[in-house]
C-alpha cells in the first residue's frame, strides 16, 4: 500500500479520480478510515463540536488538537493527514502561523495544515510552503467566521460568486495544494474546479468538485440534533451503539453478562 502525498491528489485532478476526505480525531477511527481506503484524514477544528462539545470551533485549542493529531497519524499509516489550524492560532502574522503549523507537524506528526480564508492569508499560505508544508485552504463558508458571515448560509450567492472565484485563484497561486469548498452553490464550485489546477475537496459544494469531505460523526448519524443539508447519513452507528450499550447494560443488570464463556 502506497503513502498518500499531496503529488497524488494533484494526478488524480488529472486523472478525472475522485477522492474522499473524512474528518478522524482518535486512533480507532483512523485505522477503520485507513483500512477503508479513505486517502486523506483532517484532524478538524470540528473537534470542538464533536470531541469536546462547544458550541462553536471559535473555542478549541491548539494543545487540545495536537494530541488527537497524534493518534490519527498512529492509526492511518499510509493516509495523508491533515491537521486543522484552530481559531487564533494563525491570524496574527505569517510567522504566528508557521509557529503554530510547526507544533502541529513536530509535536502531532501532521503531514500538511489547513487554514481559512481565502485572499486575506494568501501571505500566510505562501509562507508556509515556502517552509516546505502543504497547505490546504478553506474558502466558502468558515466555520471560523460564523459571527461575521451571519450564521451557516450558503456563500458566493450573487455578488459573492467573483469573491468566491478571487479566493480560490489567491489560493492556489499562493501554493495551497488544495481547498476545500463549504456551502457554495454547485454551479460555482464546478466553474471553480474546472478552472484551478489543484483539487477542489467540496463540503455542500456540489458533485463537481475533484473530492468531498464530511465530518465522520455526521455521515454516520452519531450526532445528536438536526444535521445540514449537505450530510447523507451512510449508516446508523449511533442508533447501534446506543441499542449496544443499552443491551449490555440490560444483560449486567440481569445477571446474563458476563456469561461462563467469559469468565475464568
Ligand atoms: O473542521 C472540519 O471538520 C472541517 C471540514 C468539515 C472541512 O473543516
Ligand atoms: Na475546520
Amino acid at each position: 500500500k502506497r503513502k498518500m502525498r499531496v503529488q497524488h491528489l494533484q494526478q488524480m485532478k488529472q486523472a478525472g479520480e475522485k477522492w474522499s476526505m473524512l474528518t478522524a480525531y482518535d486512533y480507532s477511527t483512523a485505522r477503520l478510515f485507513e483500512e477503508a481506503g479513505i486517502p486523506v484524514l483532517l484532524v478538524g477544528d470540528s473537534a470542538a463540536n464533536v470531541v469536546y462539545g462547544y458550541d462553536t470551533t471559535v473555542a478549541i485549542t491548539v494543545d487540545e488538537l495536537i494530541p488527537l493529531v497524534r493518534g490519527v497519524v498512529k492509526g492511518a499509516p499510509h493516509a495523508l493527514v491533515v491537521a486543522d489550524l484552530p481559531f487564533g492560532s494563525y491570524e496574527s502574522s505569517p510567522e504566528q502561523a508557521l509557529a503554530t503549523a510547526v507544533r502541529f507537524m513536530k509535536e502531532g506528526g501532521a503531514h500538511a495544515v489547513k487554514l481559512e480564508g481565502g485572499e486575506r492569508v494568501a501571505d500566510t499560505i505562501h509562507k508556509l510552503t515556502a517552509a516546505g508544508i502543504p497547505v490546504m485552504a478553506h474558502i466558502g463558508f468558515t466555520p471560523q467566521s460564523v459571527n461575521t458571515l451571519g450564521g451557516f448560509r450558503v456563500q458566493g450567492r450573487g455578488d459573492g460568486a467573483e469573491q468566491l472565484i478571487a479566493d480560490a485563484i489567491a489560493v492556489q497561486e499562493a501554493g495551497a495544494f488544495s481547498v476545500v469548498m463549504e456551502m457554495v452553490p454547485a454551479e460555482l464550485a464546478g466553474q471553480v474546479t474546472r478552472k484551478l489546477t489543484i483539487p477542489t475537496v467540496g463540503i455542500g459544494a456540489g458533485v463537481e468538485c475533484d473530492a468531498q469531505v464530511l465530518v465522520w460523526q455526521d455521515m454516520v448519524g452519531y450526532t445528536g440534533g438536526k444535521t445540514a443539508k449537505f450530510v447523507k447519513q451512510f449508516a446508523d452507528v449511533g442508533g447501534q451503539l446506543r441499542t449496544a450499550a443499552a443491551t449490555y447494560a440490560d444483560e449486567v443488570r440481569r445477571g446474563v453478562f458476563p456469561g461462563p464463556e467469559h469468565s475464568y
